[in-house]
């Protein structure tokens, strides 16, 4: 298989004034890339139901993105809103890749169990959605990336 394309969307109000505070974003790309993985776009955008599904739209429209990342907004923040903007978009849930996400979390802390993953596909594109900490992304990528499991999925819906 040639090298799966990611696209990276970090959610924050904070980062969209001042890209310089996502660590996230900048995480991931630099984790998926030691990984083999081409990380296409990196894109910032504030906690707005509205603003992250249009990216979503358009990155899926695209049909040259294998997976999106999202890190931030999964959590009761009040305006944690992520899981909301992608869930009615979803074609396809993913139950076994939240799972994933969240027993692999829950070895790393309890907190864990304050983020609201969610996971699937639109078209031909698998979209994760990630919480917002440096840490917790490391600790999430690092589980997706164990045994193969987004190569092998990427290789399913491509
Ligand atoms: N998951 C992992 N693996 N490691 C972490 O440190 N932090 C939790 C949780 N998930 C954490 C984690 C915390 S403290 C919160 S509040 C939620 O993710 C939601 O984060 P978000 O609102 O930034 O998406």
């Amino acid at each position: 298989m040639s090298a799966a394309r990611v696209a990276i969307l970090t959610v924050s109000d904070t980062a969209s004034l001042d890209p310089s505070a996502d660590s996230s974003g900048p995480v991931i790309q630099g984790l998926l890339t030691q990984n083999g993985y081409v990380c296409t776009h990196l894109q910032i955008v504030p906690d707005d139901e509205i603003r992250i599904r249009s990216v979503i739209l358009a990155w899926c429209d695209q049909g040259d993105i294998d997976w999106i990342v999202t890190t931030g907004g999964t959590g009761f923040g009040v305006r944690d809103r992520t899981p909301e903007a992608i869930k009615p978009l979803l074609e396809r849930e993913a139950a076994g890749i939240v799972h994933l996400l969240l027993s692999a979390s829950l070895q790393a802390t309890p907190l864990a169990a304050l983020s609201r993953p969610v996971a699937g596909t639109i078209k031909n594109t698998l979209i994760t959605t990630l919480p917002g900490s440096a840490k917790a992304v490391m600790e999430n990528i690092n589980a997706l990336l164990q045994a193969g499991v987004m190569n092998h999925a990427i290789e399913l819906i491509r």
